[in-house]
């Protein structure tokens, strides 16, 4: 617990601070390691797209400007791409910029907002950040229940969120479920649909939201950090009416999204190569630990993501670290109320087989 300065907000009283990965030069200087793995924050295993490398060496050269305030040609190539109105578009630093927005845009301190749990943990920290009242909806065999999530919409709810696909299960909700839960709700509310992982999801049934915009109240958001590579750049982006960004812009810092990252993110758009490349690899990588952990009778949950969510029981945060000791860093789970859980991110072939051999090991030693 940080130590909190008297004259801080009342709302931050108590709140957990957000728990990251552990990044690989701390684990390599902590414990005298040459060799580090990171299977911690559903970062892309292939690296950055190499088009949006280039682009970052051209832009270096004009870091002394200020960057363009409307991110005018990434929201433009946006646009066109997803065919949307650019009014329709928010570029945030991250897309967990765009939770903060959301909420500093539509609840007062008192309103309330719904999450599910456990889910990205984000969303709770912002919204009681935010002074927000927050409602919890448990999710039902590691699947968000719209059913009961509806049902704890208030007259005072101005928020929802669903993560589809969720972290940190990997499971989605479906066309079906999202369209009877969209229905006959209160017009005050929006609803968030965080589709960080949107570029992964194969499944036929997984629902196609931009096309529900103009009819429900809802704010998409995605990332340029998981399928194209740029985490560390920070950029994201929300799709909305005009009017849901507006709000969202009276709220938003001028320059929040470097000029390194708009370049990046363009040129990470037109590279489809290295989205092809990436989604192929986490195919391979996902059936070869699926086959690996089912061999090993470890319960997996099943993931559209590129990450898996695995019950190892009682002794999972002693495997995470005698893993971490070994230098492959995975996440434990006790933060999401999931003690007897892993989340592993599905990297390299050679990472994922370093990742199997460690916990075979972890898993015969007394
Ligand atoms: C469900 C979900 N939403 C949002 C984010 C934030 O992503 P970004 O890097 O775009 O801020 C993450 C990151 O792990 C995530 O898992």
């Amino acid at each position: 617990m940080t130590v909190l300065d008297s004259r801080a907000r009342s709302a931050l009283r108590g709140l957990e601070n957000y728990q990251p990965g552990k990044p690989i030069e701390e684990v390599k200087r902590q414990r005298k390691l040459s060799s580090v793995i990171k299977l911690a924050s559903n970062e892309n295993a292939l690296g950055p797209s190499p088009k949006a490398m280039a682009a970052v060496r051209q832009a270096l050269a004009s870091v002394h400007r200020y960057p363009d305030a409307q991110v005018t040609l990434l929201r433009d190539r946006l646009s066109k791409k997803l065919r949307v109105d650019p009014a329709s578009l928010v570029v945030g630093n991250g897309s967990d910029e765009l939770i903060v927005l959301a909420l500093r845009a539509f609840v007062d301190p008192g309103e309330e907002v719904v999450v599910a749990r456990p889910t990205f943990l984000i969303y709770e920290i912002q919204a009681r950040a935010c002074g927000a009242t927050v409602r919890i909806v448990p999710l039902k065999d590691y699947r968000y229940d719209l059913t009961a999530m509806k049902l704890a919409i208030s007259p005072h709810t101005k928020l929802v969120f669903i993560a589809n696909p969720d972290n940190p299960t990997g499971t989605y909700v479906t066309k079906k479920e999202l369209r009877a839960f969209l229905n006959g709700l209160p017009a005050s509310v929006l609803i968030v649909m965080d589709e960080a992982y949107y570029e992964f999801v194969r499944a036929a049934d997984y629902p196609q939201t931009l096309s529900l915009i103009q009819d429900y109240p809802i704010l998409v958001t995605r990332s340029f950090s998981k399928a194209y590579g740029l985490a560390g750049l920070r950029v994201g982006y929300g799709i909305a009416q005009p009017s849901v960004i507006g709000a969202m812009n009276a709220v938003r810092e001028p320059f929040n999204v470097n000029g390194l990252a708009q370049a990046a993110a363009v040129a990470a758009l037109d590279d489809r190569a290295f989205l092809e490349r990436t989604r192929g690899l986490l195919s391979e990588g996902r059936r070869y630990l699926m086959k690996e952990l089912a061999a090993l009778r470890i319960r997996v949950v099943p993931s559209v993501t590129n990450f898996l969510l695995l019950e190892l029981g009682h002794g999972a945060s002693t495997i995470a670290e005698q893993l971490l000791a070994c230098g492959v860093i995975v996440r434990e789970m006790r933060a999401w109320q999931l003690p007897h859980c892993l989340r592993v991110t599905i990297g390299t072939m050679p990472e994922n087989r370093r990742f199997i051999r460690e916990l075979k090991r972890c898993l015969s030693s007394p």
